[in-house]
C-alpha cells in the first residue's frame, strides 16, 4: 500500500472531526522506520502467536501463550476473560510497553520487533492512545490544559494543540468545563477527559483497559456512548472490559483464557 501524502507533524490543522481510519500512514514524518510486512499493512493491530512470560518469585507466569488477534482499521473490539487471563498484558504488548518473548506484533503495518525504546515511544506517540480504569489526569491543570498538553506532547504546535483541545472537548461534551479542574468533574466526565487526552494525538488505535471499571452505571453508559460515537467516526478501539453490557456495545467481542484469544461466536450481534 502506498503511503498517504505526508502532512506536516507540527503545526497540524486537521480538525478532530475528521478522525480517520489510517490505512497507508505517512510514517516518514514520525521518524518511525517502517519494517512491517506488506501483507499486514491493512490491519490496525495484528498479533500472531504471541508469548510473554513474566519471571516471578516462585514459578514463571505465562501471561500470553500463543495469543493471536487482528483488529481492522475502524473496528471496535472488546476483550473479555477472567482475571489473570492476560488482557492487560495484551494491551501493553500492543502499546510496546512490554516486549514479547515470541510471535509478532504489528501496529499500523509496522512490526514492533527489534525496536529501541525511543523508537517504540515515537511509535506510541504517533499511533497509540491509552485509557485506564483510573483516569490518570493531571489534577492541578484545567480540563482544557490536560488535553492541550497531551496534544503538545504528541508533537503538535501550540496553536494547533489549543484548537485540537477545543475540538476534542466539544466532541466529548466537556467544552463548558474547559476551565474547571478535573477534581470537580463526575466520574463519567473524568473518564471522558481521559479519553480526550488519549485522542489528542489522533491515534491509529485507542486502547482502553477497563475504562468503565471505576464508574457507576450512568458513568459507564456515558463512556460507552462516547466509544460508540467515536467508532462511528472511524476510530479503531480495542477495549478490555469485565462488563458484558459494555462489551455488547462493541462491534466484536473476543475472549481471553490462559493467555490465548478466541472469537466469541454471535457476539456483537
Ligand atoms: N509485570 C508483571 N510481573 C509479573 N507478573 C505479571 C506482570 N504483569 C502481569 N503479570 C501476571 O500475568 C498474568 C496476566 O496478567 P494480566 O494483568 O494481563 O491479566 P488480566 O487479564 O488483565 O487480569 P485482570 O482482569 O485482573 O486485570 C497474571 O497472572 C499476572 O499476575
Ligand atoms: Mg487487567
Amino acid at each position: 500500500m502506498s503511503d498517504a501524502p505526508a502532512t506536516p507533524q507540527a503545526p497540524q490543522s486537521s480538525p478532530i472531526s475528521q478522525v480517520p481510519p489510517r490505512p497507508g500512514l505517512a510514517d516518514a514524518q514520525s521518524g518511525v522506520a517502517r519494517t512491517g510486512d506488506a501483507r499486514t499493512g491493512d490491519a490496525a493491530v495484528l498479533l500472531r502467536s504471541v508469548y510473554k512470560t513474566f519471571a516471578a518469585d516462585t514459578a514463571p507466569v505465562h501471561a500470553l501463550r500463543g495469543a493471536g488477534l487482528t483488529v481492522a482499521h475502524g473496528e471496535f473490539v472488546a476483550v473479555m476473560g477472567p482475571s489473570g487471563s492476560g488482557k492487560s498484558t495484551l494491551l501493553n504488548v500492543v502499546a510496546g510497553l512490554e516486549h514479547v518473548d515470541d510471535g509478532s506484533v504489528t501496529v499500523a503495518g509496522m512490526s514492533l520487533a527489534s525496536r529501541s525504546e525511543a523508537d517504540l515511544a515515537r511509535l506510541r506517540r504517533r499511533h497509540i492512545g491509552m485509557v485506564f480504569q483510573f483516569f490518570h489526569l493531571l489534577e492541578t491543570m484545567t480540563v482544557a490544559d490536560n488535553v492541550v498538553l497531551a496534544a503538545r506532547l504528541s508533537g503538535v504546535g501550540r496553536r494547533a494543540a489549543v484548537r485540537r483541545g477545543h475540538d476534542l472537548l466539544d466532541l466529548l461534551g466537556l467544552l463548558e468545563r474547559a476551565d474547571s479542574l478535573p477534581g470537580t468533574l463526575s466520574g463519567g466526565q473524568r473518564q471522558r477527559l481521559a479519553i480526550a487526552r488519549a485522542l489528542a494525538n489522533e491515534p491509529t488505535v485507542l486502547l482502553a483497559d477497563e475504562p468503565t471499571g471505576a464508574l457507576d452505571s450512568a458513568g459507564a453508559a456515558e463512556v460507552l456512548d462516547l466509544f460508540t460515537r467515536l467508532h462511528r467516526r472511524g476510530q479503531t478501539i480495542l477495549m478490555v472490559t469485565h462488563d458484558h453490557q459494555v462489551a455488547a456495545g462493541a462491534e466484536r467481542i473476543v475472549t481471553m483464557r490462559d493467555g490465548r484469544v478466541s472469537e466469541r461466536p454471535g457476539a456483537g450481534s
